[in-house]
C-alpha cells in the first residue's frame, strides 16, 4: 500500500507541474477538442493491425479506428475476446476485422504475425501495443517474466515494425505507433526491466522516424501514465487495489487512444496524453525534476512490494 506521505507527495507533485503549465494544457485541450478526433484520417484508408487488442488501450485503438471505416487484424492471446470484438466492429461499421490470435512472447507466433504483415497490401497502420507489467524489484521477479516483457514489449515490436515498413514505404504512406509508458522517462524502483524496455522504444521511434523522414511514414512513441485498463488487474498485478492512486491521474483508455491518433495529424514522435502527464514529463527536466522523480520512486516502492 502507498503510505499517505507517498501519495501526498505525487499528487502535489503533479499538482505544481500541472499548475505551471495548466494554461498551455487548457488552450491545447481546447484547440484539441475542437479539431475532428479520428487523427487516423490523416493516413490514407486501409487496414491497422493492432496487438493486445483484447483490452484496454488497444481494443480503444481497435474501436476508434473501426469507426473511422479502417479494417483491421486484431492480435492477442485471448482467442474469444478478439473473435467477439472483430464479430462487433465489423457488424457495426461496414468494416473487415480479423482475429489472429499469437502469444508475442513466442518466437514462432510472432514469425506468423510477421508472415500476416508481409501478406499484406494495404496496411497503413501497426500498433505495437501489447504488454505488461510486473511486481516487485528486479532481484525478485521471476527471470523468466523480465525475459517475456523484453520479448513482448521489444523483440516482437521490432520483429512487427520490420516487416510492415517495406510495404508502407513503397506505398509512400504509414504509421507505426509504439506505445511506451511516462514509465520511460522515470528510473522508478519496481521497473528496471519495465521502463528499460520503454525507453527503448522511445528511442527506437525517435531515430525510426529520423530514418523515414521524407517517406511519408510516420513513427509515433506513445506514452501513457495511469491508464484505466486491466493492466492493473491481471499476472503480478492481481489483487491490487487501484484506489492506491489518486484518482485524478487516471485516464480512460479512450482518451488515450484518441489522442495519440489526433497527434498522427502532426510529426510530433514522442507522445504523452493528457495535459498532467506532459507537465509531469516536462517538470522532470527541470530543476522540479529531482521532487517528482523522489515521489514516483517512493510510490512505486511501496506499490512493488505489494
Ligand atoms: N494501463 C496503464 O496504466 C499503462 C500506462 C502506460 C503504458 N501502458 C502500456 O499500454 C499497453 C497496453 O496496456 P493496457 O493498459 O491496455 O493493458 P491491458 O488492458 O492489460 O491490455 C494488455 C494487452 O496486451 C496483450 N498481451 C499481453 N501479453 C501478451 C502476449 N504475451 N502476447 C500477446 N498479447 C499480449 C493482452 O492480451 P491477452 O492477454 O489476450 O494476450 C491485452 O490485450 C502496454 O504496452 C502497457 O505497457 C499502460
Amino acid at each position: 500500500m502507498a503510505d499517505s506521505k507517498s501519495k501526498r507527495l505525487l499528487t502535489g507533485a503533479a499538482a505544481v507541474a500541472g499548475g505551471a503549465l495548466s494554461a498551455a494544457g487548457v488552450i491545447g485541450w481546447r484547440r484539441w477538442r475542437s479539431r475532428d478526433h479520428a487523427g487516423a484520417a490523416a493516413l490514407p484508408p486501409g487496414q491497422a493491425l493492432i496487438t493486445g487488442a483484447s483490452a484496454g488501450i488497444g481494443e480503444a485503438f481497435a474501436r476508434q479506428l473501426a469507426a473511422a471505416g479502417y479494417d483491421l487484424t486484431l492480435v492477442a492471446r485471448r482467442a474469444d475476446r478478439l473473435e467477439a470484438l472483430a464479430a462487433e466492429l465489423s457488424a457495426a461499421h461496414a468494416i473487415r476485422a480479423e482475429a489472429l490470435a499469437a502469444d508475442l512472447s513466442g518466437e514462432e507466433d510472432v514469425a506468423r504475425v510477421v508472415r500476416h504483415i508481409e501478406g499484406l497490401d494495404d496496411l497503413t497502420l501497426l500498433i505495437n501495443n501489447a504488454g505488461f507489467g510486473t511486481r516487485g524489484t528486479f532481484a525478485e521477479v521471476e527471470l523468466e517474466r523480465s525475459l517475456d516483457m523484453i520479448r513482448v514489449h521489444l523483440i516482437a515490436s521490432v520483429a512487427l515494425a520490420r516487416a510492415a515498413l517495406p510495404g508502407m514505404i513503397a506505398r509512400g504512406a504509414g504509421a507505426i505507433i509504439n506505445v511506451s509508458s511516462v514509465a520511460a522517462f522515470f528510473a522508478s524502483v519496481g521497473g528496471a526491466n519495465y521502463g528499460a524496455t520503454k525507453a527503448y522504444l522511445n528511442v527506437f521511434s525517435e531515430t525510426l522516424a529520423a530514418e523515414l523522414r521524407g517517406t511519408g511514414v510516420k513513427v509515433q512513441a506513445l506514452c501513457p501514465g495511469f491508464t484505466a485498463t486491466e493492466f492493473h488487474e491481471v499476472g503480478d498485478y492481481q489483487g491490487f487495489d487501484r484506489a492506491e492512486i489518486p484518482g485524478a491521474v487516471w485516464m480512460s483508455a479512450d482518451e488515450v487512444a484518441a489522442e495519440s491518433l489526433a497527434a498522427l495529424r502532426g510529426d510530433r514522435v514522442i507522445v504523452v496524453p493528457g495535459a498532467k502527464y506532459r507537465a509531469m514529463v516536462a517538470a522532470s527536466r527541470s530543476p522540479l525534476g529531482g521532487p517528482i522523480r523522489r515521489a514516483a520512486r517512493a510510490v512505486r516502492r511501496r506499490w512493488r512490494k505489494g
